[in-house]
């Protein structure tokens, strides 16, 4: 019988709801914290300890370092400094973030890890990118929850506007985990009924669809306001890919994965369509966009650019 077996580096609120997710939905057989914080991460460990008697599945859970995350299937790094994102930009990090990832990338890879590492941390495309680039692992084994997570905010607004359940919405935000993500309205159908079909004859799929856009692109920080961090949102959409990765489920989800020319677009990580399974990201789906939405897409990307410029100052 295979152990799945997952490693979790950076227990703050997101790592630590991601363990928990994990374990409370019975995904993971086997969890491996790391942190540098042992105080901190043993009290994760703990009170993770704790909740096991009474969930219906059983998970062993330890406290690692890099060395044991060797034999890991999937690994969630989500290692960040959650204080700085007062400003509301999620490039506030990137100076901590990228020193962080720089700091500890090589010791994953000395431990001979070769599965399938999948990042949180941000600003998420550009740090999933430096990780790749630092693993060397086989194209679409580190992929970033990127626009997996904002893809869920605009669905939900979608399901409360139109009535129709989350699961029944085909939608995606696209382009950079921040503000310069888009929704590609052409691409929204409601199980094969596009919305501007179904707007034809219900007012309820007439609506103000830059609010929409605006209201799923701030929705981390309507979060984030109140409790000054996120937890839920990202802690499900991690544990939804580690099952997916887990489970050879062959799902299309967004996701922040590297652009060899699809879309037009190279050297760079972005939220696209991404079909996942046992190796990662397998393909990056390209939507037939309109030329609007493409021109969006590249001024979102050429966006990231800009921010991977920063990289040379840290
Ligand atoms: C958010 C963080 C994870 O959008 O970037 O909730």
């Amino acid at each position: 019988m295979k152990t799945r077996k997952v490693g979790v580096i950076g227990l703050g609120h997101v790592g630590a709801h991601v363990a928990y997710s994990l374990a409370v939905q019975g995904i993971a057989d086997e969890l491996v914290l790391v942190d540098q914080k042992a105080q901190k991460v043993e009290s994760e460990r703990q009170d993770l300890a704790d909740s096991v008697a009474y969930l219906p599945h059983r998970v062993k859970i330890s406290v690692g370092d890099f060395a044991d995350l060797a034999d890991c299937d999937v690994v969630v790094n989500s290692v960040g400094k959650i204080e700085l994102l007062e400003t509301h930009d999620r490039l506030s990090e990137m100076d901590f973030t990228i020193a962080a990832v720089r700091s500890y990338a090589e010791k994953i890879k000395a431990s001979g890890f070769n599965g399938i590492l999948i990042n949180i941390t941000n600003p998420c495309d550009i740090v999933t990118r430096e990780l790749a680039l630092m693993l060397g692992l086989p194209k679409g084994h580190v992929f970033g929850t990127g626009t997996g997570l904002d893809t869920s905010r605009l669905l939900s607004a979608l399901n409360r506007q139109t009535g129709v359940d989350h699961k029944s919405i085909t939608a995606y935000m696209m382009g950079e985990h921040g503000a310069l993500q888009f929704a590609p309205w052409s691409c929204v159908s409601f199980r094969g009924m596009p919305l501007d079909e179904w707007a034809k004859t219900d007012e309820k799929f007439r609506f103000d669809r830059d609010a929409l856009q605006k209201e799923s692109i701030g929705g981390g920080w309507v979060t984030y306001t109140g409790k000054q961090c996120t937890e839920y949102g990202i802690a499900t959409t991690a544990a939804r890919m580690v099952h997916i990765v887990l489970h050879d489920e062959k799902v299309i989800m967004p996701a922040s994965m590297e652009l060899c020319g699809e879309y037009g677009e190279s050297g760079l990580f972005a939220g696209v369509p991404c079909l996942i399974g046992k190796d990662g990201v397998e393909k990056v789906i390209e939507l037939p966009l309109t030329a609007e939405e493409r021109q969006k897409f590249h001024d979102c990307c050429e966006g990231i650019r800009k921010n991977m410029e920063h990289l040379k100052d840290i």
